[in-house]
């Protein structure tokens, strides 16, 4: 069976074009493409260029003509209003070709740009779709972003159209939505012409001029049918954080995201139309994109959407509830959401009162899965427990054991084996292959598959900068880690400024920038620090101006308020220590992997470029007793 993975691996890369034009047969297209890969602008490559075809035609209509129509498409199970909805594929269709009716009247187009700002409803899915339906761009902004984080997207996006929702529902708080839109606008250059809000009955929000009540456009809307849309005609933006406070605006095209997508369900996730797929994520982040809405769409699969958190909502149990009762047969989560459960619920007693035989895989990603946390569901659950790598710009695995195609040993603590269309490598600092089993940078050599991204959103040079410079012929993932000699990739960390914070990607320098803007803080920097359920979460060292004489907690309180204020809740800013330098080489560099060890408890050497080892022993003093810095 694993000369099943062996053969389809190799052959994806020996020949990819053959490789690739074959999986384009489970989409329906419009236009055949003429090109399957095509690399007259090297290294920007495009797939399946001259072809034409419909997203949200593959997603929805095509089942119904199928007569897959009373078949639930969505099941939205909320444990937040203890509500459950079920979408059937006629619905949605229904849903959505009314809503891209509502878009289309209000002026939205091909190629015009849609930004949907929702928590978790089906709205939001529907939303997507008839953006996709329209030919339309949909970037979807994360609900737990601040307004400053969705001013820059809608300045960077420029949208004809807003789409959002009253409000979203957090474990003991109801965030309302409008009033941070209202200030996103505000602070925005760019303003679309209108605000289309749905109105959740948890808290309904006053409508202003520029607004329209989402049932109201609906009502008064016609059915609009599938656009045409080229295969390399951007589907979707969703922006990421890079190294610096302007997130990267990642592209998603129509035709090699469509091809790719329903490609991994069957051979990675190992699902058929029919089957039950729950990703617990969000639609704001790329495995809510691919792996709520538009894989298990595609593959005419029934698709969970859970609104809710792993534990307190009501308790650790609330993941297997949702399996049971919709007999889920594959779910995908994030590491942190499986540490947060096993704490409340360490023996396992609540897996034990659900009937779980319907699942038969869980699929983890997001950061890495450390061991401990892999065993335990292993143990406990008894199906496979599958590390998958992969990052927004990648849009779906580059790793992973391919369900469909092969099963081989689970090594917890790796992100198991190259995925088919992807050549990883292991890099050291010249660029040249590692040796197996050394650290290195990790890349993966070019043309990347289908569905990957082509460029980011009107800024094609930053995309060459930040991914095809560093390393000529590859893609620069920014992940760090080894190949073991098992061919078993294992990702350990990431080689910039990023972190991951419970399954979230933060850019340190976003928050460094937002903590240089406060008038009392002179320098600071920030590192991701170990948490025990998160992974990491954010720690800020600051120093304060000269001849500042404020209370510490006091600073250190406005810099936490700081950046929820700007950045948002998502960030999990809470700690920040005043010091009064921060520990540089002499060339001014601050040193970053110093002050992550030592705020870990971890033993650390001071470099001998540091000047004075004082400031490390100032630090070290605030963090509580650590080893002792040696010279
Ligand atoms: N809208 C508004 N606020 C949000 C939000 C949203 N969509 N999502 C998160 N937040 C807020 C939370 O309410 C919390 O606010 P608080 O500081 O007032 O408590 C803050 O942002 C931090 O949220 P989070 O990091 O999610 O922490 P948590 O303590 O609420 O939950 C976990 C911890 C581990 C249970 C949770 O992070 C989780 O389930 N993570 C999985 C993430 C995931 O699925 N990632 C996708 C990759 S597969
Ligand atoms: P995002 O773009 O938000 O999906 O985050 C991508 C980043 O998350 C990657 O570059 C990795 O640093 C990290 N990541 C995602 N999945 C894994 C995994 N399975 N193992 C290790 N790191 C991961």
């Amino acid at each position: 069976m694993a000369d099943a993975y062996a053969q389809a691996y190799a052959r994806s890369l020996r020949e990819p074009e053959a490789f690739w034009a074959e999986a384009a047969e489970q989409i329906d297209w419009i236009s055949r493409w003429q090109r399957v890969l095509d690399d007259t602008r090297a290294p920007f490559y495009r797939w399946f260029t001259g072809g034409t075809l419909n997203t949200c035609f593959n997603a929805v209509d095509r089942h119904v003509r199928a007569g897959r129509g009373q078949q639930p498409a969505l099941i939205h199970d909320s444990a937040m209003t203890g509500r459950c909805r079920v979408v059937t594929y006629a619905e949605l269709l229904d849903l959505t070709s009314r809503f891209a009716g509502a878009l289309a009247a209000l002026g939205v187009g091909k190629g015009d740009r849609v930004i949907i700002y929702m928590p978790m409803v089906p709205e939001a899915v529907v939303a997507m779709l008839a953006c996709a339906r329209l030919g339309a761009v949909h970037s979807v902004v994360f609900g737990g972003f601040a307004a400053n984080e969705l001013a820059k997207r809608i300045d960077d996006a420029t949208p004809r159209v807003i789409v959002t929702a009253s409000c979203g529902l957090e474990p003991g708080r109801v965030q309302a939505y409008k009033p941070l839109l209202e200030t996103a606008l505000a602070e925005a250059a760019h303003a679309p012409s209108t605000c289309i809000v749905l109105q959740r009955p948890e808290l309904e929000a006053e409508l202003g001029p520029r607004d329209v009540d989402w049932d109201e456009a609906v009502a008064a809307a016609a059915p609009h049918d599938c656009v045409p849309v080229a295969a390399i005609d951007p589907l979707y933006i969703l922006y990421t954080s890079g190294t610096t406070g302007q997130p990267k605006g990642i592209v998603r095209d129509n035709g090699g995201h469509a091809v790719a997508l329903s490609w991994t369900m069957k051979a990675v996730y190992g699902v058929d139309a029919g089957d039950v797929y729950w990703a617990a994520s969000d639609v704001g982040w790329v495995v809510g994109h691919s792996y709520i809405v538009y894989g298990p769409l595609l593959a005419g699969c029934t698709s969970v959407m859970f609104e809710g958190k792993p534990v307190g909502t009501p308790d650790a149990g609330t993941f297997w509830r949702v399996v049971e009762r919709h007999r889920v047969e594959v779910m995908f989560t994030a590491p942190t959401a499986l540490r947060a459960i096993r704490r409340e619920d360490p023996a396992g007693e609540l897996i034990g009162r659900h009937d779980l035989s319907s699942l038969e895989a869980l699929f983890l990603a997001g950061e890495r899965s450390d061991p401990e946390t892999v065993n335990w569901a292993l143990d406990k659950l008894g199906v496979p427990v599958i590390d998958h790598w992969w990052q927004t710009e990648t849009g779906w695995p580059i790793t992973s054991i391919p369900r469909g195609l092969a099963t081989f040993d689970i090594r917890p603590g790796s992100a198991n084996k190259p995925m088919p269309g992807w050549d990883v490598v292991v890099l050291d600092e010249q660029g040249r292959p590692a040796e197996r089993g050394r650290i290195g940078a990790i890349a993966c050599r070019l043309p990347l598959p289908p569905g990957t991204s082509p460029t980011l959103w009107n800024a094609d040079e930053r995309f060459r900068e930040a991914y095809l410079t560093q390393f000529p012929g590859y893609y620069a993932t920014g992940d760090a880690g080894c190949i073991d000699e098992a061919g078993y990739v294992h990702v350990l960390t990431r080689t910039d400024d990023v972190i991951n914070v419970a399954g979230h990607r933060l850019s340190t320098g976003a928050i460094e920038e937002v903590l240089a803007s406060h008038p009392d803080i002179a320098e600071c920097a920030v590192a991701g620090v170990r948490d025990e359920i998160k992974g990491q979460v954010p720690l800020a060292f600051l120093c304060t101006k000269a001849g500042h004489r404020r209370d510490e907690t006091e600073v250190v309180r406005e810099a936490v308020a700081l950046v929820r204020d700007r950045i948002g809740p998502v960030a999990a800013f809470k700690r920040a220590l005043v010091v009064e330098r921060l520990p540089k080489t002499r060339s001014g560099k601050i040193l970053r992997g110093t002050l992550r060890r030592m705020a870990d408890g971890e033993p650390y050497t001071v470099p001998a470029t540091i000047d004075d080892p004082a400031i490390l022993d100032e630090i070290a003093a605030k963090l509580g007793p650590r080893t002792t810095p040696t010279g």
